[in-house]
């Protein structure tokens, strides 16, 4: 049900959830509001000027033992609802915002006025995103210039995309087809127009389509990277500089010489070669150099994957 065609079709599995919500408190805000003006025009005709009425305080509504059974009414009743509102709301947030573990990753770099995208196989495309169909699919996205927001109305899901960071989205589309795809934060002249499609795809003509023209990997291309950028004159296996291994690293915990820790996902890897100075890690001097400006952010993503690929042991 797409509330009377009033809402794009539901074609993820979180847009009914969405909807259900929306339709809830949609509701609840119009019993309220016509409870509100009901009383008023029902008052104000009752009680007009020139009839006769019964107008004493202390009478029917007005009856002091009334008077505090109704107040606890509209005290605890709409707390209730509050609250029970909040929970279902905030379960779906936290739904919204947990990917499952065996989603597809697929990395969104936004720019005035164009969404690109990557695919780990190392297919690539702009203002278009292939994913298949019923599989969980999570976006890494950023941005190479001012704020703009990832919107599809078809699955329910919209983040804003920031410069400097990584933000994550998922879905699992549940129809075929073609979906629109907005920039929902204005961004600049032509942000009207940042736009594009989704195509949802069958699995087997979804992997089909990823082989095609045979693209380099985003981990070998970050293979590359990694010798030309100069990183492996560290970070290599064989290197003698005193450097922390990459080896086996990404989405474990890294003791810092602050005494924090991280856990090495995107955005700390992406700081640690861009802002090298702000999580130094434990027994390592602050000597490497920041990439920051050297680097696009697509070859950082690139980095990231070849990281992400290496194995624990050589
Ligand atoms: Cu990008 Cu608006």
């Amino acid at each position: 049900m797409a509330l009377f065609g009033l809402l794009p079709p539901q074609a993820s599995s979180i847009a009914p959830d969405v909807d259900a919500l929306l339709l809830a408190w949609t509701g609840a805000c119009a019993v309220v509001a016509f409870g509100i003006f009901g009383l008023m025009i029902g008052f104000a005709v009752h009680f007009r000027r020139g009839v006769e009425r019964d107008r004493a305080p202390g009478r029917g509504l007005h009856h002091p033992d009334l008077h505090h059974a109704i107040e606890w009414a509209w005290i605890l009743t709409p707390l209730a609802i509050f609250i029970a509102m909040f929970v279902w709301a905030a379960d779906l947030y936290a739904k919204l915002y947990e990917p499952p573990g065996d989603a597809l990753r697929v990395s969104i770099v936004a720019k005035q006025w164009m969404w690109k995208a990557q695919h780990p196989t190392g297919r690539r495309e702009i203002d278009t995103l292939h994913v298949p169909l019923g599989r969980p699919v999570e976006l890494v996205m950023t941005s190479e210039d001012a704020i703009h927001s990832f919107f599809v109305p078809a699955f329910r899901i919209k983040h804003d995309v920031l410069p400097g960071r990584y933000t994550t989205l998922w879905f699992t589309a549940t129809q075929e087809g073609t979906f629109h795809l907005f920039c929902a934060e204005y961004c600049g002249t032509d942000h009207a127009r940042m736009g594009g499609s989704i195509v949802v795809m069958p699995p087997a003509r979804f992997s089909a389509w990823l082989a095609e023209g045979d693209p380099v990997g985003m981990a070998a291309r970050g293979a590359e990277r990694f010798r030309q950028y100069g990183c492996s004159g560290c970070h290599d296996d064989r290197s003698t500089v005193h450097a922390p291994s990459l080896r086996g690293l990404f989405g474990k915990p890294v003791a810092l010489a602050d005494g924090r820790s991280a856990i090495a996902d995107e955005t700390y890897l992406r700081d640690a070669i861009v802002l090298p100075g702000k999580d130094v890690v434990a027994g390592y001097e602050a000597i490497m150099p920041s990439y920051e400006g050297r680097l696009a952010e697509d070859e950082i993503l690139d980095l990231i994957a070849y990281i992400h690929s290496l194995p624990a042991e050589p």
